[in-house]
Formats: structure tokens, C-alpha cells, sequence
């Protein structure tokens, strides 16, 4: 699904050099590379405040503690995500509500948000799923007419950007409140282990962050919050330093990738492409190309594919609220139409930066060979 060590080919120098500064320094922890790549995450981000920490799940879940929601308070997130975006809502023992998607974009659907606000609610985490922003201007509107944080899992979708209602462009993970995201391997900004990192504009709250991450201190040895242990260590630091200057450069070669895959679908009837919603050149950044295959063919399509030497993945394969640590009886069948047809429909094809045309041709030929027999 991802050539790593093909891209790591075109960096080699740069990530060496960098990794021996660290060895050479000893400085692990918090040491120089980890400072400059906040900085230089800052700045492209066009972000105040950039807190590095050890995964995107953390990351999540500090988000939420610096907000300071507290035990039975309602936060909203999308059905059709990656799990941890509710693992960490039910970790804190804030009550999870799960609300259905859009069937174009796979993001989560404004309409259903709205429904399922009640006195409790306290944030919505709109997950840019696959590398496309979630409706941003109607989440925000509905935050600010019910009092209510936002908290972006930008995991997915780091470099992509949104441009407002009101004209104004901004990246992802720098409009809401406060956003999260992860630097595993096969993100589109990813490091050679694990990595997270928190965004905001809001300086009081990263204040409140910086302490929560480093064990809840302020001071050395104060613990004035209950904090937790999570850092970005130098090494992975060094790595994403020499990635960031690459990143457009890697995110427009998935976005041409895309294209070419869109391209060659044209016509089939059994295949919907993922839907570009924005016309902007970085409003997609295809953390993932996910087709929907119709009728029933998507289970075969994807043992044809393995069978051939091809990686897919289904993403995902159980909608969250039939998972079984999170099913709740306050949840209706009904309210899930689009994350319930999802589930069965979708493929996700190899998507990195080092695609070149044949290999493109050779998987697109295969999935049509396929739904057309
Ligand atoms: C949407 C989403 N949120 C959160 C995470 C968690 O990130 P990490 O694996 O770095 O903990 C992921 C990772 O796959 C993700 O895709």
C-alpha cells in the first residue's frame, strides 16, 4: 500500500545526516531537532502553537484533557473513522456519539451532528478522513450556536487545505479549536516510528497542553495537573525535519496519482471514485484513494487483487457503533444508512508517492478486467 523505503531512497542523505546529529548530541529527549520541527510545523501550518507528542491517539486524548471535558459529557465523532478517535473519548469516560458520514466525501455529516447535540455535548471531532477536510463551515457554525469546542483528527490529512465561506484559506488542523494528528509511517507526513503532534491558536490551551504532555508540570517536579508521558523523541524529530520541506511535493504526487487512478475509471459503472469536493490544488491530499465498488463485488475484488500481487485495504470494514467495545443500545440501525452501505462497498488502492504510471496501469486494468466479468 505504501513504498517507504522508496521514498526514504530520494531523502537518504538529509534523514542520515540528521539521525547522526542526534546520535552524536545524545540528545534524545527534547533535545534541538524536536524544537526546530515544532517551529517549522508552526509555520507551514500558519498554527500558533505546535505541541509534539508521541502519537496521534495521544494526541487526541490530550486534546480533550486540555479542554478539560470531564466524565459524561457528550462528544461527537464520526461512525466511519479509525477507532481511536473513540477510544480515547471512552477512555476518559466521556460518552461517545456516534453520528452517520456523507456518502460522497466519507466525512462526518453536519445534518446528523446537529441531531445528535443535546444539553451534555461539550466538542464534535470532525475526522479529515482520507485526506479531505470535513465541512468545516457548517461544524464551526454549529459549534459557535451551541457553545461547543472542535477538535480536528487531522491524522489523515496533514497539507491539505480549506478555503472558507468567506473566502479564507486556511490548512487543516488550523481551524478548529484545537486539532491532533499522526506522524505513523504511512501518513502523509510520517516518521520512522511513532509521532504525534497537537495544533493550536489558542495560547492559554497550549499552555495547559505543554504541562499535560510532560507529566502535568509547569515547573520542574510541580505536578499542578495530571498529566501524562508523551513525547516525539529527537530521532523521529530528525526524520520529520527532513520530510516537511517535501510534503507539497509528496502531496501533489498523490493528488496526480489520484488522478490518473480517476481517470482510467471513467464510465465504469460499478465503480464511484472518491469525489473532490473543493476545487482548491491542495483540497485533497489522498491520504488514501478509496473507490466504492457496487453490487456486492467489493469482497471478491479484493481477494482478485491479492491473489494478483496487488495491496488493497478496506477502510473500514465495521462501522464503529457494531464494534464490540463501543456498541450502546442509544443507537438506532437507522441512524447509520451511509457508514452501514460504506462498509460493505469500500477498497482503498496503494496510494504513496512513489506510483509510477505502470504500476498504476496494471492495478486500474486489473480492478476493471474484474468488475466486468
Ligand atoms: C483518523 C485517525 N485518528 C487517529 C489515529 C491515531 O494515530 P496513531 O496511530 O499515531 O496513534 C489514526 C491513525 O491511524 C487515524 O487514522
Amino acid at each position: 500500500m505504501v513504498d517507504l523505503k522508496g521514498q526514504y531512497e530520494g531523502i537518504k542523505e538529509q534523514v542520515n545526516s540528521s539521525i547522526t546529529e542526534v546520535l552524536d548530541s545524545s540528545a534524545f529527549i527534547n533535545g534541538p531537532h524536536v524544537h526546530a520541527f515544532q517551529k517549522e510545523l508552526e509555520d507551514y501550518l500558519e498554527v500558533k502553537h505546535v505541541i509534539p507528542c508521541a502519537n496521534g491517539t495521544d494526541a487526541l486524548q490530550i486534546c480533550m484533557m486540555g479542554l478539560g471535558l470531564e466524565p459524561g459529557d457528550e462528544v461527537i465523532t464520526a461512525d466511519f473513522t479509525f477507532a481511536a478517535t473513540v477510544e480515547v473519548i471512552a477512555l476518559l469516560n466521556l460518552t461517545p456519539v456516534l453520528v452517520d458520514v456523507e456518502p460522497d466525501s466519507f466525512n462526518i455529516d453536519p445534518k446528523a451532528i446537529e441531531k445528535a447535540i443535546t444539553p451534555k455535548t461539550k466538542a464534535i471531532v470532525p475526522v479529515h478522513l482520507f485526506g479531505q477536510c470535513a465541512n468545516m463551515d457548517a461544524i464551526m457554525e454549529l459549534a459557535e450556536k451551541h457553545n461547543l469546542y472542535v477538535i480536528e483528527d487531522n491524522a489523515q490529512a496533514i497539507g491539505a487545505s480549506y478555503i472558507s465561506q468567506d473566502g479564507k484559506k486556511q490548512k487543516a488542523g488550523a481551524i478548529g479549536h484545537v486539532a491532533s494528528t499522526s506522524f505513523f509511517p504511512s501518513k502523509n507526513l510520517g516518521c520512522y516510528g511513532d509521532g504525534g503532534a497537537i495544533f493550536t491558536n489558542d495560547d492559554d490551551l497550549a499552555h495547559t497542553i505543554r504541562g499535560m504532555v510532560n507529566h502535568g508540570m509547569y515547573k520542574r517536579y510541580h505536578h499542578d495537573v495530571v498529566g501524562v508521558n508523551s513525547r516525539l523523541d529527537s530521532i523521529q524529530a530528525a526524520v520529520l525535519r527532513a520530510k516537511l520541506p517535501n510534503l507539497d511535493a509528496y502531496n501533489k504526487k498523490r493528488r496526480e496519482a489520484a488522478e490518473k487512478y480517476t481517470k482510467a475509471f471513467e464510465g465504469q459503472s460499478d465503480i464511484i471514485t472518491p469525489k473532490v469536493l473543493r476545487e482548491e490544488a491542495d483540497g485533497h491530499v489522498f491520504h488514501q484513494y478509496t473507490l466504492r465498488i457496487l453490487n456486492e463485488k467489493r469482497d471478491n475484488l479484493v481477494q482478485h487483487l491479492n491473489d494478483n500481487g496487488v495491496p488493497c485495504g478496506v477502510y473500514y470494514p465495521i462501522p464503529l457503533h457494531l464494534q464490540k467495545a463501543y456498541v450502546d443500545e442509544r443507537y438506532n440501525e437507522a441512524d447509520f444508512p451511509v457508514t452501514n452501505q460504506l462498509v460493505k462497498e469500500v477498497i482503498s488502492l496503494p496510494m504513496h508517492t512513489e506510483l509510477d504510471d505502470e504500476q498504476i496501469e496494471y492495478i486500474t486494468n486489473l480492478v476493471i478486467d474484474f468488475v466486468n466479468n
